[in-house]
């Protein structure tokens, strides 16, 4: 079965590769000719989920799954949330985002926080949507240099470790997009 995973992001496509079953061969936007960004602009997480598989699906006619992310910060009223990526800014740096962060934390106790993945699937014309939720904290400072994003100031509970200082396996056995894949496989391994 060949299924595309409508991101350009080299790092979710590591992650999401070693949870995949072999029977099923992962394509990506390059593979497929898509080189255009895909619209992303609902105002939840999954609504841009959605968008993305509904826009590989409609022009280039494959089943295919995107994912989503946002980082929800508790004492933000869900902040970043949809908007993680450009939370600094268009420039869509991960830096800027987490030196925004952590000054927005600076004075708050509450410093609870959540990675949530949508991941919406369409396959033989059905569109399903999987959601993996990982619980956390945010850091006073940037630790670590594995993962991406928000990953060296964000640290998922019952660990002492940021996710920037976890190897992979670990990441993604704990973490939100690890979660929403798991769904994902069992549900098409039931197909
Ligand atoms: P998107 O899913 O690519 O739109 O991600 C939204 C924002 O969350 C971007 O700034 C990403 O870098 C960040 N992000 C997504 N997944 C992760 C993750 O697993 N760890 C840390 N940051 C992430």
């Amino acid at each position: 079965m060949q299924l595309v995973f409508a991101t350009n992001n080299t790092n979710k496509v590591k992650e999401v590769q070693a949870l995949i079953p072999e029977h099923i061969t992962l394509l990506s936007l390059k593979d497929i000719g898509c080189l255009e960004d895909i619209p992303e602009t609902q105002d939840t997480i999954e609504g841009n989920a959605i968008q993305k598989a509904n826009y590989v699906k409609a022009h280039y006619g494959y089943d295919c799954f995107a994912d989503d992310t946002g980082l929800e910060v508790e004492s933000l009223n869900g902040a970043p949330g949809v908007y993680s990526a450009r939370y600094a800014g268009e420039q869509k740096d991960a830096t800027d985002n987490m030196n925004k962060l952590l000054a927005e934390l600076d004075n708050k106790n509450n410093r609870k926080a959540q990675f949530k993945t949508v991941i919406a699937l369409h396959v033989n014309n059905e569109l399903q949507t999987f959601t993996g939720i990982c619980e956390g904290e945010i850091t006073t400072s940037k630790t670590g240099a594995e993962g991406f994003g928000y990953d060296p100031i964000f640290k998922p509970q019952g660990y002492a470790e940021t996710f920037a200082e976890m190897p992979l396996s670990i990441k993604n056995s704990i973490g939100h997009r690890g979660k929403a894949v798991s769904q994902l496989v069992a549900f098409l391994n039931k197909k």
